[in-house]
């Protein structure tokens, strides 16, 4: 395996852990060159089911017992929390408020430290490892960061995260704190946090965001996992919402894999939601524009999708092109709407997940999804992550009622 330039105009090669952020050559992301498995389709899944009575951390694993289509590594490197084996929950309440017939999601909200970044913090971590670093960070809006502090507490590194002071939901701000991690508060968004550790780069730090591409190999898996669990039959539609794009980048990358080696014959559309605040990415999608136009002051009461600079847009979009899927955007009171009714299923999520049901309603409502297409939403983070959001919500429920 190579890191490769993902633009295909340049498709420049480098080593697979050369320590670079960018193409050195064009400024352009990298990604990981998977290899052709030397094993046949239907032999993988048949090792891979078998590993589920195993009880190696690297098989109890729901990332690393893919790990045919990911870099590989001693298996004592291997920093793993037994992320991944979240289940498949059908929604009731949820498919009828969206108007389909038949809808599940998928809650990577029941990962160790509630939320899917650990599917990448797993990879990223032992590639960190690996290549011998001693501090690890990241720019976050509060979900990488508490990842980053759980894994890199596990490593025995230094965990060090930069978050957007006063954004950030206290309940993830608790658990970096929990995890040991130095928590840098910076003056601004998400995206000037970024900026800010991006220049620190040549500090001997290692970055952990989704612009490294061994965090997206890690959350690569999540559709390997899903396909797994469908007895590797796509469903029509898949939705997930997008901040800074790298979740949904990994989706797509994820399907050109499973669908050049042969592990499924077909794609689901995939559905990539933002917030209306915080909507670059439904811009440039509604506006058949070529660059991303950044929103300089994103807004959402979804804290955690709150990005005006999407890093990893061109992957999304390739993804999207790719299985014939779409972006949209949702606004704050139908992400607040449909976070309720999640609830009401007995599933519940952080604000940012629930763009998924918003957005599958209004695809519903505007006949661009049929009422029995089967769908699949991404729910990216637990109920708790955001406490505050729910208290304040029943609050001004009760106060209408009064
Ligand atoms: N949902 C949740 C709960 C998130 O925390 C994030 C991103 C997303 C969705 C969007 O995923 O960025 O891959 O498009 N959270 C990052 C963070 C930015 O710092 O925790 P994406």
């Amino acid at each position: 395996m190579r890191l490769r330039c993902f633009d295909p105009a340049c498709a420049a090669t480098l080593d697979l852990h050369a320590p670079a952020l960018e193409c050195p050559r064009c400024g352009g992301l990298l990604e990981v060159d998977v290899e052709a498995p030397s094993y046949a389709a239907s032999a993988l899944k048949q090792l891979w089911s078998e590993r589920r009575r195993s009880r190696d951390p690297r098989d109890i694993s729901g990332v690393w017992r893919y790990r045919e289509f990911l870099p590989a590594y001693p298996a004592n490197q291997i920093v793993t929390l037994g992320e991944g084996n979240t289940p498949l929950v059908r929604g009731h309440k949820t498919a009828a408020f969206a108007g389909v017939s038949d809808l599940q999601f998928k809650h990577l909200g029941w990962n160790p430290t509630g939320c899917f970044k650990d599917l990448g913090m797993t990879v990223g971590m032992t590639e960190a490892v690996h290549t011998g670093a001693k501090i690890v960070a990241c720019a976050s809006t509060g979900n990488t960061a508490a990842s980053l502090a759980a894994y890199a507490a596990r490593a025995g590194l230094i965990g060090r995260v930069y978050l957007p002071a006063g954004q950030v939901s206290l309940n993830k701000l608790a658990q970096a704190l929990d995890f040991g991690a130095e928590v840098v508060e910076i003056e601004g968004s998400f995206d000037d946090a970024l900026n800010i550790l991006l220049e620190k780069t040549s500090e001997g730090i290692y970055f952990l965001n989704s612009i490294n591409p061994f965090r997206i190999e890690g959350q690569k898996t999540t559709m390997f996992e899903l396909m797994d669990q469908l007895d590797w039959k796509a469903p029509d539609y898949l939705v997930v919402p997008g901040g800074n794009l790298g979740n949904s980048a990994a989706f797509g990358k994820a399907f050109d894999e499973l669908l050049r080696f042969g592990l499924i014959d077909r794609v689901p559309r995939m559905i990539v939601v933002q917030a209306a605040g915080a909507n670059p990415f439904a811009q440039l999608w509604r506006d058949g524009a070529d660059e991303l136009s950044p929103v300089a002051e994103p807004e959402t009461i979804a804290t955690a999708i709150r990005i005006g600079n999407p890093r990893s847009w061109k992957k999304s979009l390739r993804g999207v092109r790719n299985t014939g899927g779409q972006v949209l955007d949702v606004t704050d009171e139908e992400i607040a709407e449909a976070k309720a009714v999640i609830g009401r299923d007995g599933i519940g999520c952080e604000p940012a997940s629930a763009a998924t049901l918003a957005g599958l309603r209004k695809l519903r409502a505007g006949n661009v999804v049929p009422e029995n297409a089967s769908v699949v939403a991404i729910l990216t983070g637990h109920a708790l992550k955001d406490t505050n959001f729910i208290i304040r919500a029943h609050q001004r429920e009760e106060a209408h009622a009064h």
